[in-house]
């Protein structure tokens, strides 16, 4: 029978009050403590219990969403919070209004505000102002909420990360980036293939490279042979799409197909964060191939984020 938690056996929140902007802002252990609670939750141990009643997350949108506005939304809810969601239409971040005035009203009213912007330094902007925890769901640098629920998919398919070969093909974007912190962070084995001009931030290769992790940049396809987990994403990210003529002449052949996850080990798995832009990096194929978890994957989403939430959230008293 699946044990079920009470207010008095709940784990103790070990992020409390923190900003998540980026995989690094948690160590080692802090990831460990989230995802060992991610999988409590999806075992439905948590069923009884209402860690978050009485408080409210801003969810701040100046793009488009599915799966980060539905699981924020739907996690807080099952928590016993509330969300509120805020599309760039209604509030203009940096336009109608001041990023830091955004900030310092939203804290007066919420508890903790997710922010999915262009720019990081939007995020940092968010954070330097607000009292409260501020998420980062997807800015052009990283995609750090993401790759909780790609490892909780990876650890759950596979066992432990560590020296798991994990192979990112396509653009060197803002889940390249997450991949090398998650690298860092678990002791997984990242590549990342890229065509020439399209690799990887630099400060952020430089940093995962200093602190010892096993990454390796390379733009020959034949990187993807053997891997443990083969990971895609779109090739045009959002606010790309005055360049997508240009990208998709140079990322041709870089599409992952049966055929290449026919060269991946034969217990390995085929993740993509999506959207998947069908005919780009990607073909249906893939996605239906008995390799595929990326449904599984978006499911984590919601575990994943649930988790973060708590471990965020989970030692405030509502305000009110
Ligand atoms: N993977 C992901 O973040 O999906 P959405 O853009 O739909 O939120
Ligand atoms: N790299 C993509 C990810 C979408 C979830 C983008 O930024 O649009």
């Amino acid at each position: 029978m699946t044990p079920t938690l009470t207010p008095h056996t709940l784990p103790q929140p070990v992020l409390a009050g923190r900003d998540f902007l980026s995989n690094l802002d948690m160590s080692a252990a802090e990831l460990r403590a989230v995802l060992s609670t991610a999988s409590s939750m999806k075992r439905g141990e948590w069923k009884q219990v209402k860690p978050l009643a009485g408080l409210s997350l801003a969810l701040v949108f100046e793009k488009s969403s599915l799966r980060t506005r539905t699981t924020f939304d739907v996690g807080m809810y099952q928590l016993g919070g509330h969300a509120i969601t805020l599309t760039n239409a209604e509030i203009g971040l940096g336009t109608r209004e001041r990023v830091s005035d955004v900030a310092r009203n939203l804290e007066r009213w919420v508890d903790g505000i997710m922010g999915r912007v262009y720019l990081q330094q939007t995020l940092h902007e968010l954070a330097q102002h607000a009292s409260v925890p501020v998420i980062n769901g997807l800015s052009d640098m990283l995609h750090p909420v993401q790759l909780l629920a790609d490892y909780q998919t990876i650890e759950q398919e596979l066992g432990s990360a560590q020296g798991k070969r994990v192979v990112y093909i396509g653009d060197g974007n803002n889940l390249a980036n997450s991949h090398m912190h998650m690298g860092m962070l678990t002791g997984s084995r990242v590549t990342i293939v890229t065509p020439v001009g399209y690799e990887p931030n630099g400060a952020v290769l430089l940093d995962a490279v200093r602190s010892g992790a096993d990454i390796t940049l390379t733009n020959d396809l034949s990187a993807v042979e053997g891997a443990d987990v083969l990971y895609t994403d779109v090739w045009i990210s959002m606010g790309m799409e005055a360049e997508a003529d240009i990208r998709r002449r140079a990322f041709a052949g870089y599409q992952v197909t049966p055929q290449m996850l026919d060269t991946i080990a034969p217990d390995g798995i085929f993740l993509h964060c999506l959207p998947a832009h069908y005919g780009e990096e990607t073909v249906p194929e893939a996605t239906e191939h008995p390799k595929s978890r990326v449904f599984e994957q978006a499911e984590n989403r919601l575990h994943a984020q649930k988790a973060l939430l708590y471990h965020l959230m989970g030692a405030m008293q509502p305000r009110w």
